[in-house]
């Protein structure tokens, strides 16, 4: 992985092959190449470790001809940051070259029989075994060989195969790893994020399992007919407008996040919500006795925070994990189980895997996605789009919101198909209508929080507490400062700080603390004392007009009041803000942190 983009039409392919590699950067990688192709001349192939945007006018200056090409950036898995381990790929005699996302799990059998065999391989890597299985039983047609390599492939891909040998076609094939073709006029494009198509054409076809697209100048042909769908994102919505970055840029679209996640779904009247995306299993969904929540990373702490939602508002037992346990434990299920998954992309392979396994199993999937026709959207029985936009930072910001206000819908949701009368539906609802509102005042607090960002920016090591709705918000505050900064950051519940972790603290490891006016105010505070006592050094957040806090700590972050189920939605606010102004004071790459990638579609 991380990206791929193929073009074929009457256009020179090699500068739509680096803008649309640049426009998947956001996803991250390590070292990109590319394969134009021109009559029967030699193609041009060129890798390289670095990012694109730094080398785009050396790229430019090669004047590269040919209307065909791909082109990949690699986020190394397997072998390491090298120019040859950079794709394309090839084979013995440089005349098919493959592009790959993905992991092909029994590469090393494969690469040592095509080694006995006589293939000569130059890189570490998994995918050189494709060009060389692709050689082996290439006959004349590119995309019969194409598919004759598959079958002795274990894994994932998305690939994209080209050759002089059969001219003018690029062969797409995918399992497991997102591949979408891009309609336009007397051209076809192809890609592993949308993000790359839309400055192109905006009529795509997700390519399925399975299925293997030959593209070919004027014409294109899939296994299966299908009808194109249409991206609503604009290509300006994954711009910076102005912003230093897109973290940033995003963090701030924090109203417009929860705004477009509830918009037409809040029904004040009736004290409920309409969510269209559920009305199919809205009957089954009655029968439900217990939830599973499934997910990843920050959309994990989403779905934990929506258990805490569920169980004391709808009364319906919920159990969250993290996919990549989920899948390979035995959780004990029935079919009085929905199994709930929570992801941004709607792409990553853990969640995927382990949705599938439940669909296996016949539990009712439901999807909680923010990308329109990812994997999960299209696999799972019925499900919510949370409608944040494009998200191109690599750390999840706005979509973490957009799954909460979710969230707290589908909790509404439940709960009116059950105990919750119309005043408590009416009072979430109604405030939920309050909470974009609210998210503007509590950004407005960014200048001071980039003074205490100011102020610990030197420290080495962080703690992050909370208790109850902000357990989880103290765990994603920690993973955000971690992730962009490189600082060493955990979080714990609050009563958990005396059974072990008090032991670290000192006037040396800062403590953010989550308290914000609540049922369990009392408690946080007791929490607090116990760090002010070991000289612990508090940045609180805290509810407006709580007074008291003050006397704790000088760096107070005031957030407003809000239902104490919404509160999370705002006490994140700060700590994205906090990690993004400690991650730019300390230098670092802030939209692209290192190791890490978009959207993990490798288990
Ligand atoms: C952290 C982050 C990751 C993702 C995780 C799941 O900032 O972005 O932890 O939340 O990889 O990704 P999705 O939501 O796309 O399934």
């Amino acid at each position: 992985m991380c990206g791929i983009i193929g073009y074929i039409g009457k256009k020179d392919a090699f500068p739509i092959l680096i803008s649309g590699l640049k426009r998947m950067e956001y996803r991250g990688y390590d070292s990109y190449g590319f394969c134009v192709l021109k009559d029967k001349e030699t193609p041009f192939l060129y890798k390289k470790t670095g990012k694109i945007s730094e080398a785009e006018e050396t790229l430019l200056d090669f004047k590269v001809e040919g209307s065909l090409g791909i082109g990949h950036s690699r986020w190394a898995t397997h072998g390491g940051v090298t120019d040859a381990n950079a794709h394309p790929h090839f084979d013995c005699h440089k005349n098919i070259f493959v592009v790959h996302n993905g992991i092909i799990e029994n590469y090393k059998e494969l690469k040592e029989k095509l080694i006995e065999e006589g293939h000569t391989f130059v890189s570490q890597t998994d995918t050189e075994v494709l060009p060389h299985l692709i050689e082996k039983y290439f006959e004349g047609n590119l995309e019969e060989a194409v598919r004759k390599a598959l079958k002795d492939v274990r894994g994932t891909y998305g690939i994209l195969v080209t050759s002089n040998a059969d001219p003018d076609k690029i062969v797409a094939a995918r399992f497991s790893s997102p591949l979408i073709l891009g309609l336009g006029k007397d051209e076809f494009l192809v890609a592993s994020d949308p993000a790359a198509l839309i400055t192109h054409t905006r009529q795509i076809i997700h390519l399925e399992d399975n299925e293997l697209a030959i593209l070919k100048p004027n014409k294109f042909f899939i296994l299966k007919e299908k009808a194109p769908t249409f991206i609503t994102w604009d290509s300006e919505e994954a711009e910076k407008k102005g912003y230093a970055h897109f973290m940033l840029k995003e963090i701030m679209e924090s109203p417009e996040t929860i705004q477009n996640a509830t918009r037409g779904r809040l029904i004040i009247e009736d004290g409920s919500v309409k969510l269209g995306g559920l009305d199919s299993v809205s009957e089954q969904l009655k029968q439900i006795k217990r939830l599973v929540l499934v997910a990843c990373g920050t959309a994990n702490y989403a779905a934990r925070i929506g258990k805490y939602m569920i169980e004391e508002y709808a009364g319906i037992p919920v159990e969250v994990d993290v996919a990549s346990e989920f899948r390979y434990r035995s959780p004990i299920l029935d079919k009085t189980t929905a199994a709930v998954f929570v992801s941004q992309s709607g792409e990553t392979a853990d969640t995927l895997a382990a949705m599938r396994e439940m669909k296996k199993k016949g539990l009712l999937t439901i999807g909680i996605t923010n990308v329109v026709g990812s994997s999960q959207a299209r696999e799972t029985d019925a499900g919510v789009y949370t409608r944040s936009g494009p998200e191109i930072a690599v750390a999840s910001t706005k979509a973490f919101l957009g799954q909460l206000s979710t969230l707290a819908m589908l909790t509404v949701y439940l709960g009116r198909q059950r105990g919750m009368d119309v005043t408590e539906g009416k009072k979430i609802v109604s405030e939920l209508l309050r909470l974009p509102g609210l998210a503007e005042k509590t950004l407005e607090r960014a200048p001071e929080i980039e003074k205490i960002a100011e102020k610990y920016q030197n420290f080495k090591n962080f703690w992050f507490m909370g208790r109850k709705y902000h357990f989880p918000i103290a765990l994603e505050g920690a993973l955000k400062l971690k992730e962009i900064s490189y600082i060493h950051a955990e979080g714990s519940a609050g009563g958990e700080l005396k059974h072990g972790p008090l032991a670290l603290i000192d006037e040396n490891i800062p403590v953010v603390a989550l308290c914000p006016d609540s049922p369990i105010y009392d408690k946080m505070i007791s929490n607090l004392e116990e760090v002010v006592a070991r000289k612990g050094k508090l940045i609180i957040i805290a509810t407006e007009g709580d007074k008291q806090i003050k006397e704790l700590t000088e760096d107070v972050i005031y957030i407003p009041k809000t239902l104490d189920l919404l509160t999370p939605i705002l006490s994140t606010i700060p700590l994205y803000l906090f990690a993004y102004y400690i991650a730019v004071l300390l230098g670092r790459d802030v939209d692209k942190p290192r190791n890490l990638a978009k959207s993990v579609t490798v288990e």
